[in-house]
């Protein structure tokens, strides 16, 4: 082997003991007397390089001292295995060349409002927290494409410009095409079941578009679904395909990424109990849940918990202030200042909730039959439960023209909502899809939705008719869920949200 090889910091462990150059960017650094402790990240992982006063030029060992956090630098050195080190290896180093150097990097750390850090999120982008997400999401799609391309379905790119109305009719984003008016795609669905009438097993997987006025933490307008559809299947089959399907990708993830998932802190407990079969509630069923003692009990208890909660956040919050004027040196000073700006969000989000408890409770008892779910609703349901829940057979008034009305209760759809446990909520919509021919344009005729432009979807129903079904999952949904993150605005490379759009 070479003397000086270049290798990639998640390689470090095949090659203790050897001069290596690792080329990165300066992520931390500090200096105590003549040792000097970079932290290098290099896109794998993070790594501390030590640089000994003697063991390089004095030139060299200044001029690291001076160096900028997100300098870009390429290091050589001895490998060291050592247990208590970051990602269990280290770097004696011996030389160092300088690519080029950084001064006032925007985002040091001391804390930074959201605001601020999305403005910077070309930047942002290179902190640890959005590299973790970042590596669960490659591998939730990754996991997404290989379940599917394992068990015999064929990917089907639907459009992005779209003639059809796929969900509602008030969440689409309309564009000039040429003068003709069409839509962004709320949905591959209605193209992907003529897929499924020709390939039998399908899916598509894509970007997807709502103008959806929600300012939630949950909702994006811009945000990427993978749809399957099946021919022959029903609604039990559907739910065996979902909880199979999410039960894969969080295996998937457990194995890839479990130390982005400790340093994220997710729940990782809570995670390796995912496994089929998954709760399954009908729509009245959960009605009658949200109605009852079982909810009333869990909100009021719920209730107590976050007081006590906000009375610690706020003890905690008295003690840091105080040492925060005491004399402490400057780095003490950013760490402190840095778990404030976290606490006193925790804080903001608990007055929040502790605001919103009573006006959830009442919604929840006063849950009147036939409307749809809301997100408190959602909520409440999801915290109660350890693993997913389905919530099938919602009322046929509150959910897409194209649901398959249930032959034994007319007044119901054969449809499925995926609700995340631990509070997440939705993160699957799936249905059996009307096959009858007459029903489904009198659906689309009670939704005053077009039968001119829905022609062709018609037809399916027209020319060798069969059950099909399939379901949506929103890959920032699952990801927040899965990653502990609260807010999907940072489960997505560039968030396009209802109200702000920042680079
Ligand atoms: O429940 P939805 O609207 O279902 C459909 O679009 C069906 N056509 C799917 C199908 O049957 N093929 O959306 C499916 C999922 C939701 O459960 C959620 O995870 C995600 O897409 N989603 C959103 N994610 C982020 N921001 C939004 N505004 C979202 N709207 C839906
Ligand atoms: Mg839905």
């Amino acid at each position: 082997m070479s003397k000086n090889t270049t290798v990639y910091i998640d390689q470090l462990k095949h090659h203790v003991g050897q001069q290596v150059t690792l080329q990165g960017w300066l992520y931390n650094s500090r200096a105590s007397g003549k040792i000097q402790f970079l932290i290098l990240r290099d896109g794998t992982g993070l790594c501390q390089c030590i640089v000994e006063k003697g063991n390089v030029p004095d030139e060299l060992f200044e001029r690291i001292k001076h160096l900028g956090q997100e300098s870009s630098l390429k290091v050589t050195g001895t490998v060291r295995a050592d247990e208590r080190s970051l990602g269990g290896h280290e770097l004696a180093v011996t030389d160092a060349e300088v690519i080029c150097p950084a001064e006032g990097y925007p985002i040091t750390p001391k804390a930074h409002g959201v605001d601020f850090l999305m403005k910077h999120r070309h930047l942002h982008f290179r902190s640890q927290r959005q590299w973790c997400i970042g590596k669960v999401r490659h591998t939730v799609v990754d996991a997404i494409r290989r379940f599917f391309n394992d068990n015999g379905f064929v990917l089907i790119d639907t459009p992005i410009f779209t003639t059809v109305v796929g969900e509602d009719q008030t969440s689409l984003f309309e564009v000039d095409y040429f003068g003709r008016p069409l839509h962004l795609t709320q949905t591959g669905q209605l193209y992907l079941e003529s897929a499924a009438m020709s390939f039998g097993r399908v899916y598509c997987f894509g970007p997807t578009f709502r103008a959806e006025k929600s300012k939630t933490r949950r909702h994006l307008t811009e945000f990427w679904m993978v749809e399957p559809e099946v021919a022959f299947i029903d609604l039990p089959g559907l739910l065996e395909l979902a909880e199979n399907f999410v039960t894969y990708i969080v295996r998937r993830v457990l194995a890839d990424n479990r130390g982005e998932l400790e340093s994220l802190g997710a729940d990782i407990a809570l995670l390796e109990r995912i496994q089929p079969p998954f709760y399954r509630l009908t729509y009245t069923e959960t009605v009658e849940i949200l109605k009852g003692d079982k909810t009333r009990d869990f909100l009021a208890r719920e209730l107590a918990e976050l007081k006590s909660e906000k009375q610690q956040t706020e003890s905690r919050i008295a003690e840091l202030e105080q040492q925060q004027s005491g004399q402490i040196k400057q780095w003490q000073k950013d760490k402190i200042a840095a778990e404030l700006i976290e606490l006193r969000s925790a804080l903001a989000e608990l007055d929040t909730r502790i605001e919103n408890n009573p006006t959830h409770a009442q919604l929840a008892a006063e849950f009147p039959w036939g409307k749809d779910l809301g997100g408190s609703d959602e909520t409440i349901i999801s915290r109660m439960h350890d693993k997913p829940v389905f919530v099938t057979h919602y009322p046929k008034e509150a959910k897409a023209f194209y649901m398959r009305t249930d032959r034994a209760n007319d007044k119901v759809v054969e449809n499925f909502d995926m609700l995340a446990p631990a509070g997440f909520g939705e993160i699957i919509g799936g249905s059996v899809r009307e096959d009858d021919y007459e029903r489904l344009l009198a659906r689309i005729h009670a939704q005053g939705l077009d039968p001119g432009t829905h022609d062709w979807y018609l037809d399916l129903r027209k020319y060798g008719s069969v059950p099909h079904g399939g379901f949506g999952l929103g890959v920032e949904r699952t990801l927040a869920w899965i990653t502990g993150e609260k807010h999907i605005r940072q489960c997505i490379p560039f968030p396009r949200m209802m109200d702000k759009v920042y680079i």
